[in-house]
């Protein structure tokens, strides 16, 4: 069987708070038809549930990872530590420093154990679809031919001349 026909996305997030962010990548993942799971895990506030999923992520079936975090973002790290899954990490914009301190968290991880970084917010939700759509894509004809169609009609979209 060839197991990467049937990969899957899996968003998770550190809080609830996260949702109004994530939501706008599980959007883009089901337009594109891209299987996805989503979960709330913590990396403080939920650690043995952090550590059963990623442990487990390659049995579930899992092929890319994306995390949206804030703050001090360490869930992305965390998981990539605990996986060799790509994991693609989300910055979610915080009220004190609007995001800076979740990009800076998530992008600054040391050399060895890698974290996708993404734009802070609404961009970076957006964008994390995008590009795990197109990682899957290498092994899914249905989602490469819809993320093909997308990219197309986005560009038919922008008008040459303003109004
Ligand atoms: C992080 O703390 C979450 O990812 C969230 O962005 C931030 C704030 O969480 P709440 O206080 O809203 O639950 O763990």
């Amino acid at each position: 069987m060839n197991r990467n026909k049937n990969l899957k996305v899996s968003i998770i997030m550190g809080s609830q708070s996260d949702f109004k962010t994530m939501k706008l990548t599980i959007k883009i993942l089901k337009n594109l038809s891209v299987p996805n799971e989503t979960k709330i895990i913590s990396a403080h506030r939920t650690p043995n549930r952090m550590y059963e999923y990623a442990l487990n992520a390659e049995k579930n079936n899992i092929g890319v990872i994306i995390a949206g975090a804030g703050g001090s973002a360490h869930l992305p790290g965390m998981i990539a530590a605990l996986t060799h899954i790509p994991v693609l990490g989300v910055p979610m914009e915080s009220k004190k420093l609007k995001g800076l301190d979740s990009l800076l968290s998530i992008a600054q991880m040391p050399r060895g154990i890698p974290v996708g970084t993404l734009a802070i917010g609404e961009d970076g939700a957006i964008n994390a679809a995008l590009l795990a759509a197109s990682i899957i894509g290498n092994h899914n004809s249905l989602v490469k031919s819809k993320l093909i169609s997308w990219r197309k009609s986005q560009t038919k979209s922008v008008k040459k001349i303003p109004k």
